[in-house]
């Protein structure tokens, strides 16, 4: 008579273990983040709580890019901090802006590699909020999205493969959507960021794209990191939309609502490993304090098994380098 069951049988080598695997990393799955920084002539900046990842000169971003090539990660995706920043952002949405010369030259240079644009307004507005503000400091919704829709068609323009909207406003990929297809870009996929929490992770990333609010807080259009039922909301009309790909961001905290949207959309889901996620594991490694390899390997397999299809990750290097 059975009386237990034996699920150490399928544990006992290491190629057996590898035969019942049920998740895996793969370099296809990997995006990587890349800063291009308008304030700098030549050469590139360490962000001080992102050790090994760096703000580039335009001079210099191609450096960064054939590394990531040469390593077989097949898309990036890209952020600017301009020099001038204004209340309407308008270095977001010029045919000029340090994102749309940044995408020109890097397509130019490496067509194949898969160019995701950033469209967001934080980085290039006064006041670091995502959206344009009415005269008593709200961010206001429909006013904003003729902004964000301007930022896609001028980042498809200089020839980004794959507009992600960031900035959290209700209807932007209708917006967008239409605004991308009456310039003729009706290939252009859309990745929202469907599922974006307000969330303290993000830190490190406003060091480093300069990005963050003048005043108050963004969760008058950023999650409440306590819903669950609020993010199935926000994907059926991200996806009702027009929406290409849904994001989950950040990833970490949030794997219940990772598997939960997979359960839910036939969409292509992507996970956001986002920069407080980075810089905690790169400070507690610093002090040996975790093996970081193995840390890095099970957080980013952890989002696979959640259902995550693509991981944006600042380790996408590293890990890259192992596979
Ligand atoms: C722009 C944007 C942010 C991130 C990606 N796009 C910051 C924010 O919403 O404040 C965060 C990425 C990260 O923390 O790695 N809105």
């Amino acid at each position: 008579m059975k009386e237990f069951d034996r699920h150490r049988r399928l544990r006992s080598t290491s190629n057996l273990r590898d035969l019942v695997r049920e998740s895996h990393l793969n370099k296809d799955d990997l995006i990587m983040p890349v800063f291009v920084d308008e304030n700098l002539s030549s050469g590139k900046v360490e962000i001080t709580s992102m050790p090994g990842i760096y703000r580039f000169s335009l001079a210099n971003v191609l450096d960064e890019i054939k590394e990531i090539v040469d390593l077989g990660i097949k898309s990036v995706i890209l952020f600017g901090i301009p020099i001038n920043k204004d209340e309407v952002a308008t270095q977001a949405w010029d045919d000029n802006g340090i994102v749309q010369r940044a995408i020109r030259k890097i397509k130019t240079n490496y067509p194949d590699l898969i160019v995701i644009a950033d469209c967001c307004l934080c980085e290039y507005t006064s006041t670091g909020h995502c959206g344009i503000l009415s005269d008593n400091g709200r961010v206001l919704n429909d006013e904003s999205l003729e902004y964000i829709v301007k930022t896609a068609v001028s980042q498809t323009k200089a020839g980004a493969d794959i507009i992600a909207p960031s900035n959290a406003m209700d209807g932007y990929v209708s917006a967008i959507r239409a605004g991308l297809d009456k310039e003729g870009y009706i290939e252009t996929p859309i990745m929202s960021y469907a599922v974006k929490y307000a969330s303290s992770f993000y830190g490190p990333f406003r060091e480093a794209a300069d990005s963050a609010p003048a005043f108050g807080d963004r969760k008058t259009y950023q999650m409440d990191p306590a819903n669950r039922l609020e993010a199935l909301r926000e994907v059926a009309s991200d996806e009702k939309e027009g929406a290409d790909f849904v994001m989950v961001k950040p990833s970490m905290a949030f794997l219940d609502v990772m598997r939960e949207i997979r359960n839910n959309t036939n969409l292509p889901l992507v996970a956001y490993n986002v920069s407080g996620e980075y810089a905690m594991v790169k400070a507690a490694a610093a002090n040996g304090w975790i093996d970081e390899e193995k840390i890095v390997n099970e957080i980013l397999v952890g989002m696979k098994r959640a259902g995550a299809d693509l991981i944006i990750t600042y380790f996408a290097k590293d890990i890259a380098r192992k596979l």
